[in-house]
């Protein structure tokens, strides 16, 4: 018969169990093999007792709830992301350099659990370089240049991932070879301008005179299917050469206006085959990519997964279809190999949805039942306790007032 009593202090056995299973550095996965329940419900239990009050967070810091072991040891975590003044400072063939390894060791000396780097190319076709001296994990020269900053990193004790990306229609037109298109989920061109810190500094290096030059992108074309496969190849190989340059693993970058960003926006992907025309279709491509990756670096490396709303040519973007389309594509993303999704915005609780107050990343984490990393508007420890409270972040991520504040 069903005893109401013996059923409640079975969970609280069962919670106990977990938390301390997962104190212990269990993954998720292993932790519901072992007490024959299902992943869903560990990561309840250990999302309330995450929720349980100040204790429970603090206790969870070195443990984090929904935070993967190989994903970090503290929740305070991250990030960096460079352009000149600083980032882009790669050598004109895309290694990185010592100037970088000693930039981004700095950050480590200021006590990150995990740097996710720059975008970097990793390879040279189909219009994947997006920026002038952005680094790349494309050649061994490439991969000699990242393993003076990832030596560097880890001296500090702090983990780091190669963030990888291809700029898709984005890319700019100076990167391009001659007479070539960038590429896209669907023909189109965007309205935005190519980004370059306009500073004085910048222009002397480049040689600039006169006004600031204003340089837009030319029309994209339709990538096959052959391209996409090409492509997420591609991804895989530059994955591979990022853990023989000594990096924790890799970010896949479908965030920020970018290539796989430009197929889970709706607006944009306007396919009808297997990679567009439902959000399953949108994150297709990003799968594709993130399961390609996982078969080339192996099951004991960090994959996350970045998204956005908005993308480096549309600052104020939003999905069509706001949350609901957000909780599709966390629905989608559930059986993806990424260990876990960062969002990615200036501002987190921004979901730019008047009919809601539920911000992205807590309906992201939910519908895919993956930790999520928040980013966006996170500057002292307040913000960032919210992040990991409302938001429901298994870590925060940090960018601007890192790059201006190092320690
Ligand atoms: C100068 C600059 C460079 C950036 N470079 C990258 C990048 O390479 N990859 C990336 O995913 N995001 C990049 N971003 C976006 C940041 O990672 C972050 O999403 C954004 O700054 C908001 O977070 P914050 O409020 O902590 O700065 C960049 C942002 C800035 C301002």
């Amino acid at each position: 018969m069903n005893n109401p009593h013996q059923n409640a202090r079975t969970a609280i056995h069962s919670r106990d169990l977990i938390v301390d299973r997962h104190r212990q550095g269990r993954p998720v996965a292993v932790i519901a093999a072992e007490l024959g329940i299902s992943t869903r419900t560990v990561y309840k239990w250990l999302r309330r007792f995450r929720q349980g009050g100040r204790g429970a967070l603090a206790n969870a810091s070195s443990a984090p709830a929904r935070c993967p072991r190989r994903l970090a040891r503290h929740r305070i975590a991250l990030v960096l992301y460079l352009r000149r003044t600083y980032r882009l400072t790669a050598d004109d063939d895309g290694t990185a350099n010592d100037e970088m390894a000693a930039y981004y060791a700095r950050r480590a000396r200021g006590g990150l659990g995990l740097i996710i780097s720059e975008g970097t190319f990793f390879n040279d076709k189909l219009g994947c370089v997006a920026y002038l001296n952005q680094p790349g994990i494309a050649t061994d020269k490439h991969i000699d240049g990242w393993r003076k900053t990832t030596t560097a990193v880890h001296a500090c004790g702090v983990p780091i991932i190669c963030q990888l990306m291809h700029g898709g229609r984005v890319s700019a037109p100076r990167c391009l070879h001659q007479g070539q298109s960038p590429v896209s989920a669907s023909d189109g061109q965007s309205d935005g301008f190519v980004l370059y810190t306009n500073s004085g500094a910048e222009k002397d290096d480049r040689l600039l005179q006169g006004d600031w030059p204003t340089v837009t992108f030319p029309p994209c074309h339709t990538l096959t299917i052959a391209e996409i496969e090409r492509s997420a190849d591609g991804f895989a190989d530059g994955a591979a050469r990022a853990v023989e340059a000594g990096f924790d693993g890799v970010e896949v970058h479908g965030a920020n206006g970018y290539l796989l960003y430009q197929f889970i926006d709706p607006d944009l992907n306007r396919r009808d085959d297997a990679y567009g025309g439902t959000p399953e279709h949108n994150v297709a491509f990003a799968k594709l990519v993130c399961r390609k990756v996982r078969a080339a670096i192996g099951p004991d490396k960090i994959i996350t997964l970045r998204l956005s709303q908005d993308g480096v040519d549309s600052f104020t973007g939003a999905w069509a279809g706001d949350t609901a389309y957000a909780k599709a594509v966390g629905e989608a993303l559930h059986d993806c190999e990424a260990d876990a999704l960062h969002w990615s915005s200036f501002d987190w609780r921004d979901n730019r949805d008047p009919k809601s107050a539920d911000p992205i990343p807590s309906i992201l984490s939910d519908a895919s039942d993956k930790p999520i990393i928040v980013n966006g508007g996170i500057t002292n420890g307040k913000s960032a306790e919210s992040a990991l409270t409302r938001g429901q972040g298994a870590m925060v991520a940090v960018g601007r007032p890192l790059f201006a504040r190092p320690d």
